[in-house]
């Protein structure tokens, strides 16, 4: 069934239970986004995408869209939530963007220039983690991670369906694992994209450092915004 909603003001046509931050994506609204990726199912981890419906913030990625909804993205309150959101995605980590490999491919840092993010308001925690080596193809700066948990969904052992990552501990102590074993049997092609779904620079392929050039990397050639608008989450 055909609906009708109100996004900033614009008034938009969807299909009734289409996911809102595709509909605004679709509108031409950008919604910043971390843990979400079009086409898979939606997380909800990050609140990165959140916006106001009725009035009530909300992750969008997490809502069908209804008939009648009033959708706010770019209110003042809650684009400072969305700002707020990232700082603390920040400081809860070590993200030293120009040393990282995956500068200029990194999702997070991309968010942070599209929401004008310069400083965090919240102080650091400079957590002290231990990287993971083990495995053949694959290593971890666990000091990155945001705990999207993309890498746990999405990238499974291809025989069995096994996770081959996961996350231990909760709160403060979480941390992102391995299964070494599983690991060391993925293909150069599985490697890699778990490196490309990690939306940080914590999932890092081995033997391949710096293989895109900087100044060619995806976020240097279009923005978030950008490949957001025309349905490209990663
Ligand atoms: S909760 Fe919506 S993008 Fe992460």
């Amino acid at each position: 069934m055909t609906i009708t909603l109100t996004i900033d003001g614009k008034t938009v046509t969807a299909e009734e239970g289409q996911g809102l931050i595709d509909v605004a994506n679709d509108a031409g609204v950008y919604i910043p986004s971390l843990c979400y990726q079009r086409g898979k199912p939606c997380l909800g981890t990050c609140r990165v995408c959140t916006c106001k419906v009725n009035g009530n913030p909300v992750a969008s990625c997490t809502i069908p869209v209804q008939d009648g909804m009033v959708v706010e993205v770019e209110e003042p309150e809650v684009r400072d939530m969305r700002k707020a959101l990232i700082e603390l995605l920040f400081v809860e980590g070590k993200h030293n963007c120009p040393s990282c490999e995956k500068s200029g491919r990194c999702d997070l840092q991309a968010v942070g220039y599209e929401t004008g993010m310069m400083v965090s308001r919240f102080p650091y925690r400079f957590p002290i983690t231990e990287n993971d080596y083990c495995s053949d193809k694959i290593w971890l700066e666990r000091d990155r991670c945001i705990f999207c948990q993309r890498c746990v969904e999405f990238i499974r052992d291809e025989e069995t369906g096994q996770k081959i990552f996961n996350i231990s501990e909760r709160g403060a102590k979480a941390r992102i694992e391995i299964d070494v074993e599983l690991a060391n049997k993925m293909s150069d092609e599985q490697a890699k994209a778990a490196m490309d779904i990690c939306p940080v620079g914590c999932i890092l392929k081995k033997a391949v450092g710096f293989d895109a050039p900087i100044g060619k990397r995806k976020y240097e050639i279009e923005t978030v915004r950008e490949r957001a608008l025309r349905g490209e989450h990663k």
